[in-house]
């Protein structure tokens, strides 16, 4: 009777709402766009809360001066601050995106925060286009924070196409993988990360932004469709392609453990590592 109790109370522990926020922020308006966070989020249920990547700044920058005035420092910065506030008041852990100015370099970064604390940052490993320009590629590696015993991996939108981070994040525990993002390939990612779900058997929460943003000679159109897909490659939810969106849904993370995907298949003990590494060599 107690064993089942344990094991009753072990298995709602696992339970938890994922959600994202979808939105358009407005490029320089950082007051503006927490605002619009924090009105978005109250729609959001206690959780995990994922925003998206430069959620505070908008993505199209034209020198590194707008870089400079726009970059805050983790943790004691302002967009941090009320991120922290934020999780505090939804009981919540949050990740979400933003310019992180650390001795002289400037970083694009997720902050992770839960109820009332400044966990960490990741920094992005691989930039996309421009931002190569405006940031220092990514030097922390890929984080998994364990926050109430959940295992929440961090990866940030371009990172997307490169198999290797989510396989990292997953081989290092990750129970589900928060992806903010600021998508302009139509779709693509939205439909790979589905691939990066199920060959890591993971949830993955992708917060796309919408809206369009021409500054510096460009036009960059965000995709939207931000998604919340399962270890087994369900779509749990996703936006539309225009509009802000909150979503949020309760899943068993537990079910990301489990590395079956059928019958005797367990795809992580069946990995051939040595088999991958001596094909160099042939
Ligand atoms: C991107 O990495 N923001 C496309």
């Amino acid at each position: 009777m107690f064993y089942v109790m344990i094991m009753h109370l072990s298995l709602l522990r696992r339970r938890i709402n994922l959600s994202f926020i979808q939105f358009a922020p407005a490029f320089g308006q950082v007051e503006r766009n927490l605002d619009t966070a924090l009105r978005l989020a109250r729609r959001a249920k206690s959780g995990i809360i994922v925003l998206p990547e430069l959620f505070n700044t908008g993505y199209a920058f034209r020198s590194k001066e707008e870089v400079r005035r726009l970059a805050e420092p983790a943790r004691d910065g302002g967009t941090c601050r009320t991120l922290v506030t934020l999780s505090k008041m939804k009981s919540s852990t949050i990740v979400a995106g933003f310019v992180e100015s650390d001795r002289g370099s400037f970083y694009n970064s997720a902050a992770i925060v839960s109820k009332g604390k400044f966990l960490g940052v990741y920094r992005k490993l691989h930039l996309f286009h421009k931002e190569k320009t405006w940031f220092s590629p990514g030097n922390l590696g890929l984080r998994v924070f364990d926050q109430d015993g959940f295992k929440i991996g961090v990866m940030i939108c371009f990172d997307w196409i490169f198999p290797e981070a989510a396989r990292t994040l997953a081989l290092k525990g990750a129970e589900v993988i928060a992806h903010p993002a600021n998508l302009i390939l139509d779709g693509l990612s939205q439909t790979v990360m589905w691939a990066r779900s199920i060959e890591n058997m993971v949830f993955t929460i992708t917060a796309n932004r919408v809206g369009v943003e021409t500054r510096g000679g460009e036009t960059f159109r965000y995709t939207g469709r931000s998604q919340i897909v399962s270890p087994k490659m369900k779509v749990l939810a996703r936006a539309g392609t225009m509009r802000e969106a909150v979503a949020s849904v309760s899943v068993d993370l537990g079910s990301a453990r489990k590395k079956v995907i059928f019958g005797e298949n367990n795809i992580f003990e069946e990995r051939r590592v040595k088999e991958y590494h001596r094909s160099f060599g042939r």
